[in-house]
C-alpha cells in the first residue's frame, strides 16, 4: 500500500464511523434506487452524507455534522440553500395554484429578465432541466440548417440525454477542448451546431484558451453552422453572461441552473429567426412540448434569484472566489492548484509540477481529499469542483480556506 492508499483507508473509515444514520439511509435506498441514488453524480464511496437541511450556507446531515456549504447544488444555489426572497416567491406563486396547461406570467417575467441581460437573446423557451434545453437547441439546429452533425468538445458536458448524453451518440464529433485548428478542422458543411461551454465545468474548471471561442464563433458561421454557447454554468459570473465578457454572439445559448432559483428549469434562448422554428402559431413548427415547462414556481425563483444577483453581487462573489482560490492554491504548499471561472473553482492535484485537470485523474487523492474536508466541516464534491453562493460570510471562507490547509496536509501529494 502507499502512503496514500494508508491515508485514504484511514480518511475512509474515520468518515464512515462518524456517520451511522447517513450509512443506515444509504443501506435503505439501495433496496429501492439502483445504487441508492438517482443521480450518478451524488454517489461516492463508502456512502454518502445523508443532508437533512440547508440554510444560507450551511448543510445539516442525518448525523447532526454541520457543513459550509461549497457544492450548492452543483452551482445551482448562488443564493445558498432556502434565501428567504426566493422561498417566499415559490410560496406566492404556489398558492395561487402550482401548474397550469397555459403561460405563466413569471415565465414572461423570467424570459423578459434573460432577454435584458443577454444580448444575443431575442426569444426564450423553457425547458425543465439543462440537458432537455441542449437536446431542444439540437434540434432547433438541425431544423434551421438542414444539416445533422453536431461538434462538441470532448471534455465537454451539455447534460445528460440524447443527443450528447454519451460518447457514441450518433452524428456527434467530439474535439479536444482549446484546440482551433482541431475546431477549424471539425466544421465542415456538414456540420449543424457546434456546441461549447465558454470554460470546461464538469471537465474540471479549465477557461478556454484567449481566443478559442471567437474563432469557434467565427469558424462556425463561415462554414454555415451555429454556435450554440452553453451557460448553464458560465451565466452567474458576468450579468451578461460568458457571452458579454467575452464579446461573443451565439446564435443560441443554453441556460438552467440559476434561472430556476433553485428549482428544476432549463431555456434555450437566441435569434428570433431560429427560436420562431418552435412556433406554435406557424405551421410545421418544430414540436416541442413538456408538461411542466418553464414550471411557475421555478420561473418566479428564477425571477428573485436573477433579481438579486446584479452586477455588485457578482463582482463580489468573483472577488471571493478569486481569495479562496489563491488560499486554498498556497496552503496546499506545491500539492494542490485551484482552477477558477468567476466563482466556480475546482481544486486539482499538482504532480511532477503539472497540474492535473482531469476530474477523473488521481481518484483516491480526490476522494481522501473530498471525506477529509467533510470531516473538517466543508461539503464539496468528489471531482474538487467548488463554488460559491451570495449567502457565505467571510468568516465562513476564513475558516474553509483554513481546513483546505489542514485536510491538504493529511493527504499529501498525489505523486
Ligand atoms: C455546462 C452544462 N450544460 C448542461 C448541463 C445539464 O444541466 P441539467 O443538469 O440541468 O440537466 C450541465 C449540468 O451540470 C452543465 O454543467
Amino acid at each position: 500500500m502507499t502512503t496514500l492508499d494508508t491515508t485514504l483507508t484511514t480518511v475512509q473509515d474515520a468518515y464512515a464511523a462518524r456517520r451511522p444514520l447517513s450509512r443506515a439511509a444509504f443501506t435503505r435506498a439501495q433496496l429501492s434506487l439502483p445504487g441508492g441514488e438517482t443521480r450518478s453524480i451524488t454517489h461516492y464511496s463508502p456512502f454518502p452524507a445523508a443532508i437533512a437541511r440547508g440554510h444560507a450556507a450551511v448543510l445539516t446531515d442525518a448525523d447532526g455534522h454541520e457543513y459550509i456549504d461549497l457544492v450548492n447544488n452543483y452551482t445551482s444555489l448562488v443564493h445558498g440553500n432556502a434565501h428567504p426572497a426566493i422561498v417566499e416567491a415559490i410560496k406566492s406563486t404556489a398558492d395561487a395554484g402550482t401548474a397550469f396547461a397555459a403561460v405563466h406570467p413569471a415565465q414572461l417575467d423570467l424570459a423578459e429578465a434573460i432577454i435584458g441581460r443577454l444580448a444575443s437573446v431575442q426569444k426564450v423557451r423553457f425547458t425543465n432541466s439543462g440537458s432537455e434545453a441542449s437536446s431542444l437547441a439540437a434540434r432547433i439546429a438541425r431544423r434551421a440548417t438542414g444539416r445533422r452533425v453536431l461538434v462538441m468538445a470532448a471534455e465537454g458536458y451539455h447534460g445528460g440525454i440524447p443527443p450528447f448524453a454519451d460518447a457514441d451518440e450518433p452524428d456527434v464529433v467530439r474535439i479536444p477542448y482549446g484546440d482551433a485548428d482541431a475546431l477549424r478542422a471539425a466544421v465542415s458543411t456538414e456540420v449543424a451546431a457546434v456546441f461549447l461551454e465558454p470554460f470546461l465545468g464538469a471537465g474540471g474548471v479549465v477557461p478556454a484558451p484567449e481566443g478559442y471561442l471567437a474563432a469557434a464563433q467565427e469558424a462556425a458561421h463561415a462554414a454555415g453552422a451555429l454556435l450554440v454557447l452553453d451557460e448553464v454554468q458560465s451565466l452567474r459570473n458576468d450579468p451578461r453572461g460568458a457571452q458579454g465578457t467575452l464579446g461573443l454572439a451565439p446564435d443560441l445559448t443554453l441556460m438552467a441552473k440559476i434561472i430556476g432559483g433553485g428549482l428544476a428549469i432549463g431555456a434555450v434562448g437566441g435569434r428570433a429567426d431560429l427560436m420562431d422554428i418552435t412556433a406554435a402559431t406557424r405551421t410545421g413548427h418544430l414540436h416541442h412540448s413538456g408538461t411542466f415547462n418553464g414550471h411557475a414556481a421555478a420561473a418566479a425563483a428564477g425571477v428573485a434569484s436573477l433579481r438579486l444577483l446584479d452586477a455588485d453581487a457578482i463582482r463580489s462573489l468573483n472577488a471571493a472566489a478569486s481569495a479562496l482560490a489563491d488560499a486554498v492554491t498556497r496552503a496546499s504548499l506545491g500539492t494542490a492548484y485551484v482552477t477558477r471561472a468567476g466563482s466556480i473553482m475546482n481544486v486539482h492535484p499538482v504532480v511532477d509540477g503539472l497540474v492535473i485537470t482531469d476530474p477523473g485523474a488521481h481518484p483516491a487523492w480526490r476522494t481522501a481529499l473530498h471525506l477529509s474536508l467533510m470531516d473538517h466541516g466543508i461539503y464539496t464534491t468528489p471531482r474538487g469542483m467548488i463554488n460559491l453562493s451570495t449567502a457565505v460570510t467571510d468568516a465562513q471562507l476564513t475558516r474553509a480556506a483554513e481546513a483546505y490547509g489542514e485536510a491538504l496536509a493529511i493527504v499529501g501529494s498525489a505523486a
